[in-house]
C-alpha cells in the first residue's frame, strides 16, 4: 500500500490490490500541489466536509473516472444531485468497501460547500486497509474525545493539522497525538497560504520529544505504508 501526500489534506492512497483511494482532493487551485486534477485517477474519494480546499477538484475528478465519493450525509447528498456516485454516511458510523473499512468522526468544525448549497458536518476519517489503520483528522480544533478513539483502535498513520487559525496550531496538534497515540504522524494542512503557515521541523521535534514518531512527507511524495 502506498500513501501520496499532494499538499495541505490531500492525499492519495494506492492499494495492493490497485485501487486509487484519494482524500480531500485540493489540487488545482492549490498553490503548493504539484499535481493537476486531469492527471489523478480516482476509485473512491473520501472527503471530510465541503470547504472548497477539502472538496477541491472532486466534482471534476469523480465526473471523469466514475469515482464513489464517501462522506457524511449532507455533503454525499449533495454529490448525488450533482449526478455523481456517492455513499451517504455520518459520525460514528462504520461501513466496509471494497478497499477496507470506513468510519467518519467528529471533527470541530464546520462544512459548506463553495456554492453554499450544502451545510453538513465536518468530520475525521478512520481508514482501515488490511492491518493498516489511518485516521485522517480533516480540520478540526483540539477535543478530548481523542483519547476515546485512541484507546478504542490502535492508529498506525495519524494524518494531523497543524497550521493552526483554521484548525489546531502545532501545541494543540502535539497534544492531540498524546491522546491518540498514533505509531506515526504525518502533520498536514500548513503552509498552502501565507495564513496558515508552520513549520513541520518544529511540529517534529515537539511530538517526537513526547515519544510519537513523526514523519514529516514532502508535497508530492510517495512512501509505502
Ligand atoms: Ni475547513
Ligand atoms: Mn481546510
Amino acid at each position: 500500500m502506498k500513501l501520496k501526500y499532494f499538499s495541505h489534506s490531500a492525499f492519495q492512497i494506492t492499494t495492493d490490490a490497485g485501487e486509487n483511494i484519494l482524500i480531500d482532493p485540493f489540487l488545482d487551485q492549490n498553490p503548493t500541489s504539484p499535481e493537476k486534477s486531469i492527471n489523478v485517477e480516482a476509485d473512491f474519494i473520501l472527503l471530510t466536509h465541503g470547504h472548497g480546499d477539502h472538496i477541491g477538484d472532486t466534482l471534476a475528478i469523480a465526473e471523469r473516472c466514475g469515482s464513489l465519493c464517501i462522506c457524511e450525509n449532507e455533503l454525499a447528498s449533495y454529490l448525488l444531485s450533482k449526478g455523481l456516485n456517492a455513499h451517504t454516511m455520518h459520525i460514528g458510523g462504520g461501513h466496509n468497501f471494497p478497499f477496507g473499512h470506513i468510519k467518519l468522526t467528529q471533527a470541530l468544525h464546520t462544512s459548506v460547500t463553495p456554492d453554499q448549497e450544502c451545510h453538513g458536518a465536518a468530520t475525521g476519517i478512520i481508514i482501515t486497509i488490511g492491518d493498516r489503520v489511518i485516521y485522517h483528522m480533516g480540520d478540526t480544533g483540539l477535543f478530548s474525545d481523542l483519547k476515546l478513539i485512541g484507546e478504542m483502535q490502535d492508529i498506525d498513520y495519524l494524518l494531523a493539522p497543524i497550521g493552526d487559525n483554521f484548525t489546531m496550531g502545532i501545541s494543540d496538534a502535539v497534544a492531540a497525538c498524546q491522546f491518540v497515540q498514533p505509531k506515526t504522524v504525518i502533520p498536514m494542512h500548513y503552509n498552502t497560504f501565507p495564513v496558515i503557515e508552520a513549520d513541520p521541523k518544529k511540529f517534529k521535534q515537539k511530538v517526537e520529544a513526547k515519544g510519537i514518531t513523526c514523519r514529516v512527507m514532502d508535497f508530492g511524495e510517495e512512501i509505502e505504508l
